[in-house]
């Protein structure tokens, strides 16, 4: 079942966001979330922040489970996921460092890094709350539209539109990495709650598809609909069409 939240504008988005994983971690402390990059979750993160800087959230029992890296990229990368995480949110909470997983992107053997990841989301219980984006492409993580929808975790090629629109990161489109490794939709679609936020009019189009047209691999986003908790918060533009 998908639950559908609109709110203002992107600040009230990552409010509502926010209230939601807190909720998650006051629930269980121990839980296993699930994380998500881009430029949609950054509100979310610095509203978490606040929240654990003013005493009212504690991260030292979370564990969590980023969706996606970056083949190629070195942690120390300012592009990479794993730069990203620490310098957005890990650096800034009392999270234990680790227990905070990102996807290997320098691993040798991607076929191994992915079962091995499937095993650790495994093994740590599960995911309790997912928290996902959504591309242009409908892709969630890096899944992009594919024939049938790709399960275990796993090595992509990025559709050319994710490259142009993560070519904004990077100094040129040419250094945007052509490949990523990204958790599959077997693990997601095993998350026992999931978060989808989207923001700005570029988006209005593919939530709508996501969510009111077919379920199909074509727009990876779409098989959401057969999952019984999701909740989608997006802002008046990204809402537009909904
Ligand atoms: P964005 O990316 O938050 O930077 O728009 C979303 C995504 O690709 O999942």
């Amino acid at each position: 079942m998908v639950k559908f939240v609109k709110r203002q504008d992107y600040d009230q988005m990552s409010q509502y966001a926010a209230e939601l994983i807190a909720a998650q971690i006051w629930m269980k402390p121990d839980c296993l979330l699930g994380l998500a990059t881009g430029s949609t979750p950054l509100g979310i993160y610095q509203k978490l922040i606040e929240k654990h800087q003013a005493g009212l959230l504690d991260f030292s029992k979370v564990r969590s489970v980023n969706l996606d890296e970056y083949c190629g990229l070195s942690p120390e990368h300012d592009q990479s996921y794993h730069y990203y995480m620490r310098e957005n949110f890990f650096k800034h909470i009392n999270i234990d460092p680790k227990a905070a997983h990102v996807p290997d992107g320098m691993a040798e053997d991607m076929e191994a890094e992915g079962a091995a990841y499937d095993a650790l989301i495994e093994q740590l219980g599960g995911i309790d709350l997912q928290l996902l984006g959504i591309g242009n492409t409908g892709h969630i993580g890096f899944n992009e539209p594919e024939d049938s929808f790709p399960t275990g975790t796993h090595r992509v090629r990025l559709a050319q539109k994710t490259i142009d629109a993560n070519s904004r990161f990077f100094a040129s489109a040419d250094d945007v990495p052509r490949y990523a490794i990204t958790m599959g939709l077997r693990s997601i679609m095993n998350a026992r709650k999931i978060l989808l936020v989207a923001n700005g009019a570029s988006k209005a189009d593919i939530v709508k598809q996501a969510f009111f047209g077919p379920v199909t691999p074509q727009v990876p986003a779409s098989v959401l609909q057969l999952h019984p908790d999701v909740t989608v918060v997006v802002d008046e533009e990204a809402g537009a069409q909904i």
